[in-house]
């Protein structure tokens, strides 16, 4: 812990266990004191520690592909996207590309909706291009997830972000309601669980 502030830039307030280890849904740290895991880290990770199935898995492909850029066609992402489109349970949608981090996928939604609004109203000379997102927000570190984050903290400090989000009260629907205009609003931003 005291190395790391020697090395690393301060971005994340940690809490002071160094984990070595993890088994299922224990985790170990350096002097082998076991925790529950009760953050999967951060909600992203549900499978826990070594999942022999998820080890097979990687294992299985690491040795058959390590990596196959976008420019080929690849049948694993066809085989995930059915799938997928099978969990959402509605067949005429297609399924978005895939991304590495919960930021990057909120950027494609926010690039999703505005060129969505600029080829449904090609006539318009300035598209819609307004956001609403709500209040106790927080969708990631990129610029686009930045402007759509309603904690100052996380925005602030990268002023000026991409303009035309407002910020309406967690929960308040009539407000929500009211903001939501045809026209006006190029989408509603939020992240259910
Ligand atoms: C609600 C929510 N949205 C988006 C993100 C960003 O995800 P990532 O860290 O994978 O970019 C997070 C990360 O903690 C999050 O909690």
């Amino acid at each position: 812990m005291e190395l790391e502030k020697n090395v690393f830039v301060g971005t994340y307030a940690r809490a002071p266990v160094v984990i070595q280890s993890g088994k299922g849904c224990e985790l170990y740290d350096v002097d082998g004191k076991e925790y529950p895991d009760m953050t999967a880290g951060i909600a992203v990770y549900s499978l826990g520690d070594g999942d022999p199935d998820w080890v097979n898995a990687m294992i299985e492909q690491a040795h058959t592909l390590t990596h196959v850029g976008n420019v080929y066609y690849s049948i694993p992402q066809v085989r995930l996207e059915f799938y997928l489109i099978y969990l959402y349970g509605c067949d005429s949608w297609k399924a978005p590309p895939v991304a590495n981090s919960g930021t990057e996928a909120n950027e494609a939604a926010i690039k999703f909706a505005r060129k969505f609004q600029r080829f449904s109203h090609p006539d318009k000379k300035l598209p819609t291009t307004e956001f609403i997102a709500f209040t106790h927000s927080f969708h990631g570190r990129t610029m686009g997830s930045v402007a759509l984050t309603s904690k100052e903290h996380y925005r602030l400090p990268f002023e000026p972000v991409m303009p035309g989000v407002k910020f309406i009260e967690y929960g308040n629907f009539e407000e929500a309601k009211k903001a939501m205009q045809h026209g006006k609003t190029a989408a509603v931003f939020i992240e259910p669980i």
